[in-house]
């Protein structure tokens, strides 16, 4: 078989683009870069690749046997630092023009502390749709948008690196923070976070692409050892990453806390100096994750730039590390020159007077917008919806009117307000139930007080209000539609269970699914079930009557209502598809049985389906799913034209016409799936490599799709020549609106 070899011309790229950064003299502050660190003393040194070590204590043992680490309280830390809440600060040399750099979270929106001490001012921020919610929208174009918003919220708040995007892989629905990541694939992964990266740093402010690698976990995340082979980590665990770095440029990116066969990723040399600097070409900082530490000298050895926020024993290691040889002093120059260069480009080097005043009620706007975009329509059987106008709605659920706008942890905004979902339907003119508010209204307050204050880690869980029959005919004799809100939390810290309440509904979930059901289609009204979370429940309902119409409105940030009505009501017609596979059963999922540990190991996990991550491994075996990757409907209906697929001197060159053949405006998501030649042995059946979102088209409307697919896009890691590889033979390319439904292929030999 004739085969192209590319990993070699990439790494002959590299090397000279290695070569040509020593060659040319570095400058800081207009100064010659040697010049500047030579003038530091080694303490100045050691001072720089680190944060200003807040938090010193004792570390406790996470697990048996795990590597210890502070469990950080950012309530604690919030009274610590120059701009109050952001996670770290970095050293100041005055007399050498190098400002205290501040970095903050998070990924759906800047993550400071809203009050001051004796300040009338607030600092609240916009809270936009959680990661889940922006790859759901398969709109790059909306999700740079929103990601400047933030930009300029950093810029504006005083803050120069934003601890995001985060674009982990999906390998397991329960990974606690699934909804701060983007999808189970690389590509869309990868599109999501440069768009996102692009946008933040349009403002002169800089991001940190989080966290490399291989953090699909947060079950002894602080050490837990994942196994896989070189295909998968390339392939699906690194691949994201890879496209975000080559498009985006981000300044920074955040290793992760756990190993990769064997290796810490804070420690891992070939993962940080030959892959992401050698091959990739980043020239950014990298930087840990918050406290992850097991010795700081093999760290900065590895070539992890800036360790957050430092503690003491890692700066003592550095000092022993330079004494017995571990870390030499050239390694540690270098790392400082890489802070030193990014520094350079901060609003706080630049002296920038930040105004405490961004445009937060134009970023609402764009918040409301981009929930919208997300949201996906699972069915709307017997065109359900939309809504009529000035419907009566009856809203069960308690996220109907206390709706989830984000996730815990890290990732959690403090934002001004939340709109909730009975509020933004009564917004948009639709007459919500008194009743049900009420009802609603004195459980969740009662069950508020029976709980625990929440905390960083964790909301207190609050089981739903039983539904009795005689409420719901209530309901439907009284309204138009019922409609019914599943909600789930998730955070960071933990992952979710296999407990019912969690994976599984409760009794009283299912109970309350049935009477509404019931209730709604005795008196001839439709039922509506949303979900209100970062991922999925299982949900295998059989052949019973369902839902006419069931969306997944996920995590959308502070203006969840609105968007939910504009969706509800058409205003917006959805437009969304789902950025992972639905499975029937919790046992279908290929990681399944590897999660969050493999059965005979108490610290790793073996990722035995290797490349076979979501539909990937539901193609493969053929097993039938509850909703398949790539899937969301429309109120609107759209016809694929033929599909023109052109060899050019770059890649493939594709072309198709689509067209809203349906009576109302909306967007569709084209994806293009690629199928290698049959004769490569392991392969996926098909493989996302573009896809496209179109404009809005109204009725009988058209429009052309034009997306390149550049060649290197083709090729597979080959394990046996350790090296990305293009195969000759016949590709198939597929233009489909789900992975499970591709309408139209194309041929072509290479
Ligand atoms: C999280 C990171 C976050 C950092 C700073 C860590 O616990 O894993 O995602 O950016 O804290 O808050």
């Amino acid at each position: 078989m004739n085969r192209k070899l590319i990993a070699m011309v990439t790494s002959v790229v590299a090397v000279s683009a290695c070569c040509e950064q020593e060659v040319q003299t570095q400058m800081y502050d207009g100064r010659p870069m040697d010049e500047i660190i030579s003038s530091l003393t080694l303490e100045q040194k050691v001072n720089i690749v680190m944060g200003t070590r807040r938090g010193d204590s004792n570390p406790p043992e996470e697990a048996p046997g795990m590597p210890a680490r502070h469990f950080h309280d950012p309530i604690e830390d919030i009274s610590q630092g120059r701009i109050k809440g952001a996670a770290a600060d970095g050293y100041a040399i005055d007399s050498l023009h190098i400002p205290s750099v501040i970095y903050a979270d998070g990924p759906a929106g800047l993550r400071i502390a809203p009050l001051r001490e004796d300040d009338p001012h607030t600092y609240y921020c916009t809270a936009f749709p959680t990661g889940t919610s922006l790859a759901a929208s398969w709109n790059t174009v909306s999700v740079r948008q929103i990601a400047s918003a933030i930009g300029e919220e950093v810029k504006e708040y005083g803050v120069d690196i934003l601890l995001a995007p985060a674009l982990n892989i999906h390998r397991n629905p329960l990974c606690g923070r699934n909804f701060e990541y983007y999808s189970e694939d690389p590509f869309l992964a990868g599109e999501i976070a440069a768009a996102y990266t692009e946008g933040v740093q349009s403002n002169g402010v800089g991001v940190s692409l989080k966290h490399f690698a291989v953090n699909n976990q947060e079950t002894l995340r602080n050490g837990v050892d994942a196994q896989l082979t070189e295909r998968a980590l390339r392939e699906i665990y690194l691949k994201g990453f890879e496209r975000a770095v080559r498009k985006a440029h981000p300044w920074s990116i955040m290793t992760s806390y756990n190993k990769i066969n064997g290796i810490l990723a804070s420690e891992h040399e070939w993962l940080l100096n030959d892959v992401l600097r050698g091959e990739w070409g980043f020239d950014g900082v990298v930087m840990t994750d918050w406290w992850a530490e097991e010795n700081g000298a093999r760290q900065q050895a590895a070539g992890n730039d800036l360790l957050m926020p430092g503690t003491q024993r890692q700066y003592d290691e550095i000092f022993e590390g330079l004494q017995d040889g571990t870390l030499t002093e050239a390694q540690l120059d270098r790392n400082v020159a890489n802070i030193l260069s990014m520094i350079e480009k901060t609003p706080s080097f630049k002296g920038y007077k930040f105004s405490n005043e961004p445009d937060l009620e134009g970023h609402a706007k764009l918040s409301r917008y981009q929930a919208s975009q997300g949201i996906v329509l699972l069915e709307n059987d017997d065109k359900a919806l939309p809504l009529a106008e000035g419907s009566r709605v009856a809203i069960f659920g308690n996220a109907g009117y206390d709706t989830y706008v984000g996730g815990t942890g890290s990732g959690n905004v403090n934002r001004k307000y939340t709109v909730c979902i009975d509020e933004g339907l009564r917004d948009a003119g639709y007459s919500v139930y008194e009743p049900l508010i009420e009802a609603y209204r004195i459980y969740i307050d009662t069950q508020k007080k029976l709980h625990e204050a929440a905390s960083f880690w964790a909301l207190p869980e609050i089981g739903e209000k039983p539904v009795a029959r005689a409420e719901a005919d209530r309901a439907a004799a009284e309204n138009d539609i019922l409609v019914m809100v599943l909600s789930r939390m998730a955070g960071e810290g933990g992952d979710r269970e296999l407990r019912k309440g969690d994976w599984y509904l409760t009794d009283v979930e299912q109970e309350n699914m049935k009477t509404i059901l019931a209730s709604a289609h005795a008196a001839g009204k439709k039922a509506v079930l949303l979900f209100n979370m970062g991922s999925v429940v299982e949900l295998d309902w059989g052949d019973a009557d369902f839902f006419d119409a069931v969306l997944h409105v996920w995590l959308p940030g502070q203006e969840a209502g609105n968007a939910v009505a504009d969706v509800l009501s058409g205003k917006v017609s959805p437009s969304g598809k789902l950025p992972f596979t639905w499975a029937r059963k919790y046992a279908d999922y290929p990681s399944a049985s590897n999660f969050p540990l493999s059965p005979d190991s108490d610290r790793a996990v073996r990722y035995e389906e290797d490349i076979y991550v979501g539909y990937r491994y539901f193609d493969k075996h053929d097993t039938e799913v509850l909703y398949p990757f790539g899937h969301g409907l429309s109120y609107a209906d759209f016809e694929y034209g033929e599909l023109s697929v052109k060899k050019s001197k770059t890649g493939l060159e594709v072309a198709l016409n689509i067209k809203n053949t349906g009576e109302h405006t909306g967007q569709e998501v084209v994806q293009i799936y690629v199928s290698v030649p049959e004769s490569v042995h392991d392969r996926p059946v098909k493989e996302l490599k573009a896809f496209a979102k179109t404009k809005s088209l109204a009725p009988g409307e058209e429009c052309v799709v034009n997306i390149h697919i550049p060649e290197e896009d083709l090729a597979i890691f080959d394990e046996t020549v350790k090296a990305w590889v293009i195969n000759d033979g016949v590709y198939k390319v597929h233009a489909a609106s789900s992975s499970a439904d591709v309408r139209c292929s194309v041929e072509f030999k290479r």
